[in-house]
């Protein structure tokens, strides 16, 4: 296959993953699969989706360098266009909740701080999706990339949409968080660093300290927990997985991955060598 065959297909089943939550929601919401409050949780669950999306956007930089992966940056714009659509969805359903009564939205996006921040994010990637173009990136020149810059304040107003509204479990936002924060660390290290397993390591235990201190400090400020009870029930292994034990696993799954990959080469070499001396004859 060539690269512009890998790039097409790549591209397709990209397109195929990124409609299959939207196209799930839409069976249960039609089959009444939803559970008693349908609404409810679609808007949760295209929340976590924009979200997701959000997150494996920002993540494809890193992995195009950790993995040595170039096509992956073929498929960042529509990753982050998904992300854009899946939070415009989640308004819409808002919305709806609301009866479409629109005086009633605007008052509780204006009244309610964390749909006030939830709304600067949404229209913050709205724009971003709509520049993101080719033609956009041409008309604009240096300023797209100040531009597109801004979606690292976005990714922190949507966090903090998410911990606010999670109210007394805060799990899924603190991991988010948590992932979050390494692709934030991962852009700030040196660059010598960042594909290396000393790095990476590194990486994996200032992310998942981040984590902690994020679960320790929300907990702590907003419902008032004593911060030795978090830390305690982050070694309790019926409380198992807390936040940091998922961020610390998914950092050391890349560090697995990197190491496997290296492995495939050198054997790989080696295999090449061994069949090249077996068939070539030496005189
Ligand atoms: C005008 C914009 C927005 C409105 C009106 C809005 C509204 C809401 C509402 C009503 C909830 C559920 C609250 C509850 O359960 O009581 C929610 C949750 C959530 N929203 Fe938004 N939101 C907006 C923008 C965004 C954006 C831009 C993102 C992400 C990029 C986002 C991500 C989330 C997430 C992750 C949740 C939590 C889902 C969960 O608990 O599983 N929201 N939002």
């Amino acid at each position: 296959m060539t690269a512009r065959q890998k790039i097409f297909w790549l591209r397709q089943a990209t397109l195929f993953g990124l409609c299959l939550p939207v196209l799930y929601l839409a069976w249960r919401w039609v089959f009444d699969e939803l559970g008693p409050r349908p609404v409810v949780d679609a808007t949760h669950i295209t929340g976590d989706w924009a979200v997701t999306f959000l997150l494996l956007s920002l993540a494809l930089t890193p992995a195009r360098s950790i993995f040595d992966w170039m096509m992956v940056i073929q498929i960042r714009r529509r990753i982050g266009v998904a992300a854009a659509l899946y939070a415009l969805l989640h308004f819409l359903i808002y919305v709806i909740d609301q009866k479409w009564n629109l005086i009633v939205v605007v008052t509780e996006i204006v009244k309610r701080f964390y749909l006030t921040i939830g709304f600067t994010a949404l229209l913050a990637l709205v724009a971003l999706a709509i520049t993101s173009t080719d033609g956009w990136q041409k008309r604009l020149r240096r300023n797209w990339k100040r531009l597109h810059w801004l979606i690292y304040p976005t990714a922190v107003l949507a966090l903090l949409h998410f911990f606010i509204q999670s109210k007394v479990n805060v799990g899924e936002a603190t991991m988010a968080a948590g992932l979050f924060t390494w692709l934030m660390i991962w852009r700030l290290m040196p660059e010598r660093l960042r594909t290396r397993f000393l790095g990476l390591a590194l990486l994996a235990v200032g992310a998942t300290l981040a984590t902690l201190v994020f679960e320790v400090a929300w907990y702590g400020l907003v419902n008032h927990v004593d911060p030795m009870r978090i830390l305690a029930a982050n070694i309790d292994p019926d409380l198992a997985p807390r936040p940091a034990l998922k961020v610390l696993a998914a950092s050391v799954a890349v560090i697995v991955l990197v190491a496997a990959r290296h492995l495939l080469k050198v054997a790989n070499r080696l295999w090449t060598k061994r069949y090249s001396q077996s068939t070539i004859p030496t005189s």
